[in-house]
């Protein structure tokens, strides 16, 4: 599927191997052409390779057979065969100029819808009430975040959950603590959620040491189960305010998450007990000294007997593993999705990896509902080891979010002395926010990575802050040209060599949007942004704009806009801000 006709032009290389191989080998008609960006070539396709070693002929002969029965098209200018027997294949100039003018006319720079019609619930951020957002929760919610925006932008309907941690025997304890301690107010704005992440630890200390104290707590837990008035009333305080600091939070970092897309464990509540009866029913749940359990028939515990979920506690509690039972049925049925995705760190893969397993016995999930468990590495302090504070506590968000900041005022500072102060501070949040999102989206997403604010804000390198100031500088040029209203492209123009690379880096970004659809992989997006920058600044360097002679000016300002254009959706698909000026 194309959009609005801008076919990219490996697919339009890959067609035409594809239709040589039909015709050289008609068996064989649908194999894979194997075509992709080449430096020597334009693209190259390894096809012939294991074509020939199948059918055990020699793959130089096979590939100068594709290459007689390959029809050139309009696009396609040049084939040979290079090597032991790939097809080195080289793009006409004018169609590479077609590219850039019909994407620069299309809203959506070329790149299809190809996800529409298709539900993702992407579960994302999920931090715990009554409990400050920490380094825990960065990645999660920064991850969580690009790929709504990725599977959004191609067309799925995505909904977005924010899983919040609201339920749960805590919540009687510190209910009942801050009953007993109207003294200690928590109430007290900004630090609301500081406050009750204190009483909380308060709380639970004093529950581990006072045993009439841990009976008033348990007796407050079934009071909120059952629903009293009082209880419920202080719960539902206590949740709105902890909601009222994640959403600063998300404001500050720009992530798409809003009130409604906060359905907390407590939603799924009135449906445990239905879930655990239909796991019962199928005979994937079975009764276990008083508990609901369901055993894995694919994973054992350290013991040797195999692991277990909890479907309903012995002492008729619910946890998390009957609430992910019942929030995924929920999913599936209610919401009727056809993917869920759960981004959490991957010391919850077991817990997924079960809860998959059931489902699937169960036949929530099918070949048409598929659930997967987007997990990622830890983030690391300066020691290299998992972050946390030199007293040893848990790193707040916001901290880490104000050292970035503060680490960006400084660079831009540097760069740019005469800016305002306001100016400054605007873009130093934008710099330091897109530095904290590029340096989690570039990294591997299961590789573990060094909080670094002076590494992810340096304006050379592989940081956010490069990307910005590349798409920043591409503005200036255009604001500069006097006249950023599209003149035409002229396709008769020859390309230099530079200009050519560039052209092929922009050709590769819908396919790069789609991959990171499939692999839920941010970071090759993160790798092609990288890629198309440091394409642009290798044109620059060799090929003058402003002052070229027309008609090359006006195709070089169209290569500026559309890679200005490129770089910003991606960094938009990123979650990242693309300022004009940096
Ligand atoms: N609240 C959990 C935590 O902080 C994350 C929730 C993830 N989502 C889920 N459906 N279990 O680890």
């Amino acid at each position: 599927m194309s959009a609005a006709g801008v076919v990219p032009l490996l697919d339009v290389v890959a067609t035409a191997v594809s239709a040589a191989i039909a015709r050289v080998r008609p068996e064989a008609a649908g194999t894979d052409p194997m075509v992709r960006r080449s430096d020597r070539a334009d693209f190259r396709s390894d096809a012939a390779l294991p074509l020939a070693r199948r059918s055990g002929t020699n793959p130089g002969e096979l590939a100068e057979r594709l290459v007689a029965h390959f029809v050139p098209g309009e696009s396609v200018e040049r084939v040979a065969v290079s090597g032991p027997g790939f097809l080195n294949t080289a793009v006409a100039d004018t169609a590479l100029w077609k590219q850039v003018a019909a994407r620069l006319d299309n809203p959506r720079l070329g790149v299809p819808a190809n996800r529409t019609g298709q539900r993702v619930v992407v579960d994302y951020s999920g931090p715990n009430v009554a409990k400050e957002m920490h380094v825990g929760h960065l990645r999660t919610t920064i991850i969580g975040d690009s790929l709504v925006r990725v599977l959004g932008f191609l067309g799925a309907e995505v909904v977005r959950v924010n899983h919040l941690g609201d339920w749960g025997t805590q919540f009687g304890m510190l209910i009942q603590y801050l009953d007993e301690h109207p003294d200690r107010p928590w109430r007290s704005g900004e630090s609301t959620v500081s406050a009750l992440d204190g009483l909380y630890k308060a709380a639970r200390a004093r529950f581990d040491t006072d045993l009439a104290f841990a009976d008033r707590a348990r007796a407050r837990v079934v009071a909120l189960q059952s629903g009293d008035e009082a209880t419920t009333a202080r719960w539902r305080e206590i949740v709105a305010e902890s909601a009222r600091a994640f959403d600063a939070i998300y404001t500050r970092l720009g992530v798409l998450l809003t009130a409604d897309d906060r359905v907390g464990e407590s939603f799924y509540n009135p449906m445990l007990p239905e879930t655990v009866a239909a796991l019962l029913e199928v005979g994937v749940a079975e009764y276990s000294a008083g508990a609901v359990v369901v055993a894995s028939r694919e994973v054992n515990g350290p013991d040797g007997t195999p692991a277990v979920l909890i479907a309903h506690k012995s002492d008729g509690g619910c946890g998390y593993d009957s609430t992910d039972l019942a929030t995924l049925r929920h999913r599936v049925t209610t919401l009727a999705a056809h993917r869920l995705l759960y981004v959490t760190d991957s010391r919850q893969a077991l817990h997924f990896r079960l809860v998959f397993e059931a489902a699937h016995r169960a036949g929530w999930l099918t070949d048409a509902v598929s659930a997967e468990h987007v997990t990622y590495g830890t983030i690391l302090g300066p020691d290299n080891k998992p972050f946390k504070t030199r007293a040893g506590g848990t790193v707040r968000l916001t901290d880490l979010l104000d050292a970035a900041v503060a680490a960006a005022a400084a660079v831009v500072a540097e760069k740019n002395p005469d800016l305002p102060a306001a100016d400054l501070a605007a873009i130093a949040e934008q710099a330091g926010i897109g530095a904290v999102k590029y340096a989690d989206l570039s990294t591997g997403r299961v590789k573990d990575y060094v909080f670094d604010p002076v590494r992810m804000t340096a304006f050379s390198g592989n940081t956010g802050v490069y990307l910005q100031y590349a798409h920043a500088r591409i503005q200036g040029i255009l604001v500069r040209a006097g006249d950023p209203a599209r003149t035409p492209v002229d396709p008769t123009v020859a390309l230099a060599s530079a200009e050519r690379a560039l052209v092929l880096t922009l050709d590769a970004h819908g396919a790069v949007i789609a991959d990171v659809a499939t692999t839920l992989e941010p970071h090759r997006l993160a790798g092609h942004l990288y890629d198309l920058a440091r394409a642009f600044t290798a044109f620059y360097d060799t090929c003058p704009v402003l002052t070229a002679p027309e008609p090359v000016r006006a195709n070089r300002l169209a290569l500026c806009r559309l890679t200005a254009a490129t770089l910003a959706n991606g960094l938009d698909l990123l979650g990242i801000a693309a300022p004009t000026r940096m």
